[in-house]
């Protein structure tokens, strides 16, 4: 198709092409790396889980569901959420079932953005923030949570905040740093946002992927943060079936209906038989989402100490799927060209971090490896990295 001039994509969409993901992929197929690259685990979710999926197309859930979501899973999500955090949020109203929480992200965004309103975001930040926000025609005001520690600054917070923010696009547990922002973190958020009469979009995918003694809380926990929060959450991630793109939006009815508008033309609604035995598996037992996460714990541990033992500076994450190393020592001081020789040199992928920044100055040293994979797959992705040792560079 030929357009006026160049490339038929709208302006704004311009700078997100190719993904590094994309080329990363390819570069460990083409090279039978070890990909620990994208965030996805290697292993099925819970067998009941898929077994009620398995029964709910039997049983005859394939045809569109309810616009909100089918009534079993908004009501799971309305109790987790009180059993979990004590927070009150209305089945009927209160909550929207999404294609992941990708889609509800996109639809919060989409739904409360004028043109040329603000999004303070936390950098780095998930991929889709960015390309979410130039999507609405927003504009993006990026805080830098800074190594080694990625603690928020209030000054650089608060500087961030203009009479035009609209929404903070909040993330704890983050990606990729795999920081839990504590209270006091929290409540800088809330008293900036209440102070600019913002809502806070809280993407809180890994809440239940937490490791340690480290606890998740949630921000509309806060006071005066009920009302003006949209809540996040993510079968993909807390039930190990990132390809089902089941998530879900809670909060306040009047916000809830304005992003239930916007869903409605994206995408309608989404995965009917999956959404059942998500409702079942989001009732299960404490020990149970414990034992998932102890289990992803114990890997992380695995990955990080592999990783150090060959020369990369660790930093820990708390919770997620992530572990951030510092390639400097091994001649990793620009992490995009250390990533794109990583394959051939020692048959890994792993991703920059600097790809997730708008200033990537301060992290360029920093490589991101996933550790959602079964533990002969990491060790052997520390066996094949310890040649770096040897051939530093
Ligand atoms: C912070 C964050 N938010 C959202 C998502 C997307 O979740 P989903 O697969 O449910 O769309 C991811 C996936 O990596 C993520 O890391």
């Amino acid at each position: 198709m030929s357009t006026q001039a160049g490339s038929p994509l709208i302006e704004r969409m311009r700078g997100f092409g190719t993904t590094i993901f994309a080329e990363m992929s390819a570069l460990a197929l083409s090279t039978g790396s070890v990909n620990l690259g994208q965030g996805f685990p290697d292993t099925d979710g819970p067998d009941a889980l898929l077994e009620g999926a398995v029964q709910a197309i039997r049983g005859g859930a394939n045809q569109y569901p309810p616009g909100r979501g089918v009534p079993a899973l908004r009501s799971a999500v309305a109790e987790h959420q009180r059993h979990w955090y004590g927070i009150d949020v209305d089945p009927e109203r209160g909550v929207l079932v999404t294609v992941g929480a990708t889609e509800a992200i996109a639809a919060c965004v989409l739904a409360l953005c004028e043109r040329g309103d603000e999004v303070v975001v936390l950098d780095p930040a998930y991929d889709s923030y960015g390309a979410t926000i130039a999507l609405a025609g927003a504009v993006r005001r990026s805080v830098l949570l800074e190594p080694p520690t990625f603690a928020l600054d209030e000054d650089a917070l608060a500087a961030a905040f203009s009479d035009r923010t609209r929404v903070v696009l909040l993330n704890s547990p983050h990606n990729p740093t795999g920081r839990v922002l504590s209270t006091a973190e929290l409540e800088m958020v809330a008293r900036l946002a209440r102070r600019h009469d913002a809502i806070v979009v809280s993407d809180e995918v890994y809440e239940h992927l937490v490791f340690d003694a480290v606890r998740h809380v949630p921000i509309a926990t806060l006071p005066g943060m009920a009302e003006r929060t949209l809540t996040i959450g993510s079968a993909g991630k807390t039930f190990s079936v990132t390809g089902w793109k089941i998530g879900w939006v809670s909060g306040p009815a009047a916000l809830v209906d304005a992003v239930t508008t916007v869903k409605q033309f994206l995408t309608f609604v989404n995965g009917a038989p999956f959404q059942l035995p998500v409702a079942v598996a989001l009732g299960g037992s404490d020990e149970e989402f414990n034992a998932r996460a102890d289990d992803l714990g114990r890997r992380r541990v695995l990955l990080a100490e592999g990783l150090s033992s060959v020369g990369f500076e660790v930093l820990m994450p708390q919770a997620g799927y992530f572990v951030l190393a510092d390639a400097a020592a091994l001649g990793g001081q620009d992490s995009i060209e250390f990533c794109r020789r990583l394959p051939h040199r020692a048959g890994v992928v792993a991703i920059p971090v600097q790809v997730f920044c708008q200033d990537p100055g301060p992290v360029r040293s920093l490589v991101r490896f996933a550790f959602c994979k079964q533990e002969q797959v990491l060790e052997e992705a520390v066996r094949r990295l310890g040649v770096l040792a040897s051939q530093v560079d």
